[in-house]
Parts: C-alpha cells; structure tokens; sequence
C-alpha cells in the first residue's frame, strides 16, 4: 500500500495494535482517523499526535457505524484506508454444563459481524479514491487454535477465509486488501498482564516490522506477516501444524 498521503481511520485505535498502528501512520504525515469506545483514551492520544483525530464509535452497533460512514464522507471525503482493528478475546470453557453463549455471540459480534458491517459501510466512500485499501487484522491463532480461546480463534479463522474472498471481488474495483496476522503481542487483548508478558512479542518492535514490510510491499498473498508469526501461518505448509497444536495445548493432538 502507499505509505503517505492517505487518509486512514483505524477501528480499535484507543490502545495495543491500532494505537501503534495510528501513530506509525500519523508520523509518517497521513491523516489518521482513531475509532473506539473509550473517550479518555481518545483524547490522550489525539492530544499526545496534533492533527490526529478521535471518534467515539461501539463497532457492533450497527446504526452508527452506519451513520459514521455517511458523516465521514462529509467530513473525511478523502478517506481511502480502513482499518479493521477492533477485537476481543476471552477465554471460554466448552465442558458440559459450562459453555457461555453470551462470550461467544460478543466476540462473533466484534470480531466478525461488526467487521463484515464496517467493511460494507466504508467500501462506498474509499473505492473511489486511487489507492484505496482495506486492512483486517486477523491472528496466528487462525492457522493453529488454542482450545483455550475456541471462538476468539474460529473468529479469527473466518476472518482469513472471508477476506480472501473480499480480496477476489475488490481485485476489478482495485481496492487491495490485506490481512495483519499478529502473532502474540504485549497489550491489553487478554488483560493487563499481557502488557508485560515476556512471551509475547513487544508491541514497538512489531509495529516496527508490520511498517518496514508495508513498506516495502512485503505481503504475500495480501499478508502482513512479521517473522515471529510465520511458524504458525505456516504450520500446515511445513508439515508442523501438529507440534504447534500439541505446544498450544497441553500436548494433546489433533
Ligand atoms: N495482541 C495480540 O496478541 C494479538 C494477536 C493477534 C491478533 N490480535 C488482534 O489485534 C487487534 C487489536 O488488539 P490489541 O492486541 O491491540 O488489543 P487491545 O489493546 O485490547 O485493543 C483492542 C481495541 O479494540 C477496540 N474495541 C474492542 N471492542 C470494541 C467495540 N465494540 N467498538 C469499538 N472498538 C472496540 C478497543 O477500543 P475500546 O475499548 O476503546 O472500544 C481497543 O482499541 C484485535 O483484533 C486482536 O484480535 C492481537
């Protein structure tokens, strides 16, 4: 994608990937358009980048996402880059008696309905700019599920197929289309230990990486892939989806 001279709004900008997402962009001189529920945070980090803005915005509501597309293209009328960010995750257990539907039809919601919606709300306004770009943040977890996390993963999962197939109908409209494929990353998604977690990757050096490759048109197969998540993307390729499995969960194979 082109690096400068966009107009970018950024779903989930309030803190963690998109808020390193934001500020990448922002420094490199594009206009860079922060969505997300938390107001205090919106203020802290449009004050902390002069010129950046902040849209208080609940993706699963389907109305004012809806709204928000008409008035941007108002206000925003050279926005071609949308940033699909937002995302949850929770743990759930699927043992008899324990299951809750609730966590499931929220991360559903989130993570796949509300980007199926914001996708169809923004694609009027951006696909009549030259180099209009659709980006979705989906997960290493896609490609080998920690049963832990089942929806959150088969969220993630469905986000990969969906965008593909996104990608093969925006090809004569061109608009490209990418997936970010985190791999485990220092934010909040899971709780603040994860802030610190020194398993996960540090959140500036993956940033870092996800911009030198955008730069460099380093995305294969419309993938933004830093190193540390090739292994899983990679897994059933290789032929080692069964020791990752077996690493994410107990050792139990598939
Ligand atoms: N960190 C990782 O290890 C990792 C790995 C793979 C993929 N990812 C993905 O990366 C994306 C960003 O996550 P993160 O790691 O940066 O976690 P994060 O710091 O918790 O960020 C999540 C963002 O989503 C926003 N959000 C959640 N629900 C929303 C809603 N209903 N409406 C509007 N905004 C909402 C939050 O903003 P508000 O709370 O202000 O609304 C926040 O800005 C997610 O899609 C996540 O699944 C993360």
């Amino acid at each position: 994608m082109k690096m400068t001279d966009n107009t970018i709004l950024i779903t989930g900008g309030t803190s963690g990937i998109g808020r390193g997402l934001a500020e990448a962009f922002h420094a490199l001189g594009n206009k860079v358009i922060i969505a997300g529920r938390r107001q205090d945070r919106l203020d802290a980090i449009t004050a902390d980048n002069p010129g950046m803005r902040g849209l208080s915005l609940d993706v699963c509501d389907v109305d004012v996402v809806s709204a928000l597309a008409a008035r941007l293209a108002e206000e925003e009328p050279a926005l071609n880059v949308l940033i699909n960010n937002a995302g949850i995750s929770r743990q759930e257990k699927l043992t008899p008696g324990d299951a809750s539907l609730g966590i499931t039809r929220d991360i559903v919601e989130t993570n796949i309905m509300s980007v199926v919606h914001a996708t169809a709300a923004f694609l009027p306004l951006i696909k009549t700019k030259a180099n209009a770009t659709v980006i979705t943040t989906g997960s290493g977890l896609a490609f080998v599920p920690r049963n832990n996390f089942p929806t959150y993963c088969a969220s993630k999962a469905f986000l990969h197929s969906w965008v593909q197939s996104l990608r093969v109908q925006l090809l004569r409209e061109g608009i490209e289309v990418l997936e970010l494929v985190p791999p485990y990353v220092q934010s909040e998604l899971a709780g603040a230990h994860q802030l610190t977690d020194p398993h996960a990757m540090p959140l500036h050096a993956f940033i870092a990486e996800v911009m030198e490759n955008l730069g460099k048109g380093d995305t294969p197969e419309g993938e933004i892939l830093v190193e540390r998540v090739k292994g899983h993307r990679y897994a059933d390729r290789n032929g080692e989806y069964t020791k990752h499995f077996a690493n994410f969960n107990g050792g139990v194979t598939p």
